[in-house]
């Protein structure tokens, strides 16, 4: 049975939902999700999780949905296990205060044991084995009841198995899974449900493999420590339920295969590989790894793409990142070295794309970016190669054997340069690498990264005081698109999430008011700036948040007076001003990236987006630098729709609908039957979801200054612009500048160009010219040099002092007075100079001289002492080079007995 058919019996299966009642199918959100503690969707119900905490009301009683999911803790493992997939599908069926246990167990079981003539998976009763919690005897009465099965069939497990939780605080509870005996060959037999057991054996766990989890989701976890140390704070307000089946793993049962990467969506992957290296899969187990890794990783970071991740440097950029590097290093691994996506990605395009036909569609895009990043990941591999070879020479040079964790670190660290790759090329070269050094430095630097995050998170981390707000007053009324001032009630005054009874002048906090006309930081908008006022005092607000749906959050400092918290009426004013130019900034935005799509075409997406009063900025996927026209074009375009006068206007729509009229969706909207706001200017033109605050027309922007334009890690650029009165006072500036500059120069402002341009070659012209001068005033005492040279045993030698002549210099001339000297009689040359600090000693001798035995390498080797220096070169000619100008006089004084020496040696 394909995959597509699995998807289709599960959905349909929930959609008629038997005794239990229908179940709406939902389809699958973003993997991005919008969720400050998720990097990517892991399970699910990440998109259900408002009605979970009761934070929303869900739509419907019961849904079924089958959710893209990414998890990346571990990607070591991909390939090593049968199980293990960055990227999956779970089928999950979902019940928000309806059914509780007994409806989710029966309709699992139904499902998976339905044969498959009746829609159902057909699975043998006889190797499937539910588990409980320890203690829930609620769930082993009803799994008794439902599959008729002994007591001795139904495993007991801790919480590490049994009790599910996202990892971060939010809901909860005890679960069940259903397993799948794979039978004798893939595990140790034994009595395997009557054994009581905290968690499930490693080695039994490729035979007893999980493919369905139930959860009763019915607590409210306030920490979450590890799998099974956690504090439950209270029950949710509803029982719940929550299930995943995992897609893949279905499938490779179904389709009488060893491991999800070999099943009908991914196999064509591991042949195309094979085609390509010439390898063959099943032959070699490192090889067979290779493969999975190249069919896991090239599928899910096709679909991370398709999101809207770019690879970069940090969280989710930077799993892309890894994903789409070790794809083709496993594939280099393989043997095969030229690009290798070109060769795969559309194999897995193909397959995927029937389910997700936004792959084909948004192709272009999609494997731009995949490209670009292997090329860039090339590049890497021969810049850090060079690197390592370096490193791997100084470490034997100095006898070593293993390369340092600092060195590892720095390769990774800024040439991107994988460990395993490292660890490879270094036992290549016989050496080993000081892996737990290397962890220890990675360790500390994700810690750093951790505490950056927490803090620009700032006081939002831990939302529990906001949710007690929230459940005991209901969301904030919340007009920022009518008005700029209301007269509010206090709700709530926090410090670093606790109550207050009142904040003194001066003082920081958080006030929270039944209504607001400010606007919360979001989208890309930065929050509102403005007073309220209160009997007896002023508040200046610093910040505006969201930090639980709902409920908005201003950060004020008590100006005057002191403020308590019962402070009765207040009056919230927001900045007139401020607002306009927000208003300006991103109607600017929308402006900017419609024009930026119609100058480099519909594939430039913007990737995330910030503006203020006056100023904006515009990430968006895009792999080469923009040319200056470009950049003009792209404001000659926004300029032009700011003088059309446009009109702006919003509306609420279905996300079908907002999709069908070409508003662009960007990423992280959960997809359900909520309304989306649709922001147009000018009809077609620009169409956006977005929940900003906009002008009415156009051309009240005012104007757009694009100031700039460059990369912001691979893949992505970013375009900077001025709007309204600060685009005016930037280019007011730019008029100055060139006002000083006419005056200066005296010139016109048309020639100002033309003149500097003639003043900085003449400049370059000048230097040359003083350069010659300078050289030929330092070879003019050559002759001097080599008139005064003293015999030292039939040798002619010269040595000197040269004040103010680095190394290349002391060359030229040291090579100028050796060609002075007599060519038939021994000479010597050996000129210090000393400029800037330095010492440079060099050394010459002609053929006469070096017939006699003397060599200038020897002679520098011999001098360096004196200037704490080394050095050496060629019996005619060596260099060398010190720091300690207080010995040169002596390394002079010491060059004739060096020779004679040398001499009476010979
Ligand atoms: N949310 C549950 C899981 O991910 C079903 O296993």
């Amino acid at each position: 049975m394909d995959t597509a058919e699995i998807r289709r019996r599960f959905l349909a299966h929930f959609e008629n939902g038997s005794r239990w009642g229908a179940h709406t199918a939902v389809p699958s959100a973003s993997l991005l999700a919008d969720d400050p503690n998720l990097l990517f969707v892991p399970a699910g119900m990440v998109p259900f999780k408002p009605y979970f905490l009761g934070q929303e009301k869900a739509p419907y009683p019961r849904a079924t949905s089958v959710q893209k999911c990414v998890r990346t803790p571990d990607i070591e493992d991909v390939g090593r296990t049968t199980r293990h997939g960055t990227f999956f599908e779970m089928c999950g069926n979902f019940s928000f205060g309806d059914y509780f246990k007994e409806g989710a167990i029966e309709l699992a079981w139904e499902l998976v044991t339905k044969p498959v003539a009746d829609g159902g998976f057909g699975l043998d009763e006889s190797r499937l084995w539910p588990s409980i919690l320890h203690g829930d005897d609620e769930a082993l009465a009803l799994w008794k009841k439902v599959t008729g099965l002994p007591e001795d069939r139904i495993v007991r497990l801790g919480r590490k198995e049994n009790y599910w939780s996202m990892g971060v605080p939010g809901p909860g509870g005890p679960c069940s899974e259903i397993l799948y005996d794979r039978g004798p060959q893939y595990g140790p037999d034994g009595e395997f449900g009557t054994t009581s057991r905290t968690e499930m054996p490693v080695e039994l766990e490729d035979r007893y493999l999980e493919i369905w989890n139930l959860v009763f989701m019915q607590d409210e976890l306030s920490a979450v420590r590890s799998k099974e140390d956690f504090d439950i704070a209270g029950s949710l307000p509803n029982r719940n339920i929550d299930t995943g089946m995992g897609l893949e793993r279905v499938a490779f049962l179904l389709q009488g295969k060893e491991n999800m990467y070999e099943i009908d969506v991914m196999a064509p992957v591991i042949a195309r590989a094979e085609e390509l290296s010439g390898r063959r899969y099943g032959a070699d187990r490192d090889d067979d790894v290779r493969f999975r890794v190249v069919a896991d990783h090239v599928r899910s970071s096709m679909m991370l793409i398709g999101d809207g991740v770019t690879p970069g440097n940090e969280a989710r950029g930077y799993v892309l990142r890894r994903l789409l590097r070790r794809a083709v290093r496993s594939m280099r691994l393989l043997g095969y070295e030229d690009p290798a996506l070109p060769e795969l990605m559309p194999v897995s395009r193909d397959r995927m794309g029937e389910t997700y036909s936004d792959l084909h569609s948004d192709w272009e895009r999609i494997s731009r970016v995949a490209y670009a990043e292997e090329e860039a990941f090339r590049k890497t591999l021969q810049a850090g190669t060079t690197i390592f070879d370096l490193a791997a020479g100084q470490v034997k040079e100095s006898g070593g054997r293993v390369l340092s964790g600092q060195q590892a670190f720095s390769l990774h660290d800024t040439y991107g340069f994988p460990i395993d790759l490292t660890l490879e090329m270094a036992s290549e070269q016989g050496l080993s690498v000081d892996e737990a050094g290397f962890r220890g430095l990675m360790a500390e630097q994700r810690e750093r990264a951790k505490a950056d995050a927490r803090a620009k998170k700032g006081q939002h981390a831990d939302t529990s005081a906001y949710r007690g707000v929230l459940d005991a007053h209901g969301p904030t009324e919340w007009l920022a698109y009518e008005t700029l001032e209301t007269e509010s009630r206090p709700l709530a005054l926090l410090r670093e999430g606790h109550s207050v009874p009142a904040l003194a002048a001066g003082e920081v906090g958080e006030l929270v008011l039944d209504r607001t006309p400010f606007y919360a930081e979001s989208g890309g908008q930065a929050a509102d700036a403005g007073r309220i006022e209160f009997d007896g005092g002023v508040l200046e607000v610093l910040d505006v948040q969201r930090p639980v749906r709902g409920l908005v959050v201003h950060q004020v400092r008590v100006l005057e007076g002191e403020l308590p918290a019962d402070a009765g009426t207040l009056h919230a004013k927001v900045d007139p001003e401020w607002r306009t130019g927000a208003r300006q900034a991103h109607s600017g935005t929308h402006v900017v990236h419609a024009a930026l799509r119609e100058v480099l075409g519909p594939t430039a997406l913007q990737s995330g987006s910030y503006n203020r009063p006056g100023y904006l900025r515009l990430d968006f996927g895009w792999t080469s630098a923009l040319s200056p026209d470009q950049v003009r074009d792209i404001e000659t375009v926004s300029n032009q729709a700011l003088r059309a006068d446009l009109p702006v206007g919003w509306q609420y729509m279905t996300l079908a609908e907002a999709k069908e009229w070409g508003a662009i969706a960007l990423f992280g909207e959960t997809y359900d039957d909520q309304k989306v706001r649709v922001v147009e200017i000018g009809g077609p033109w620009s169409r956006e979801l977005c929940g900003g605050t906009h002008v009415d027309h156009s051309s009240q922007i005012g104007t757009v200054v694009v100031t700039g334009e460059a990369s912001v890690g691979s893949g992505n650029r970013r375009i900077e612009a001025f709007t309204g009165v600060e685009g005016f006072a930037y280019l007011a500036r730019e008029r100055d500048v060139v006002h000083e500059l006419t005056t200066m120069l005296k010139a016109q402002p048309d020639d100002v160009v033309g003149r500097v341009r003639d003043m900085v070659e003449r400049l370059r012209a000048t230097e040359k010219e003083l350069e010659r001068a300078r050289l030929s005033q330092l070879l003019a005492g050559g002759a001097g040099l080599a008139a005064g040279a003293q015999d030292v045993g039939g040798v002619a030698v010269v040595a000197h002092r040269v004040d103010g002549a680095g190394g290349g210099d002391v060359r030229t001339l040291a090579t100028d007075v050796r060609a002075r000297l007599a060519a038939d009689r021994p000479g010597v040359v050996v000129l210090v100079g000393v400029a800037d600090g330095k010492v440079a000693v060099v050394a010459a001798t002609n053929d006469a001289a070096r017939e006699r035995g003397l060599s200038a390498n020897d002679l520098v080797r011999a001098l360096g002492p004196h200037v704490g220096g080394r050095g050496g070169g060629k019996p005619d000619m060596a260099q060398g080079g010190g720091t300690e100008v207080s010995g040169v006089d002596a390394a002079v004084a010491a060059v004739a007995p060096e020779v004679a020496r040398a001499l009476g040696g010979a």
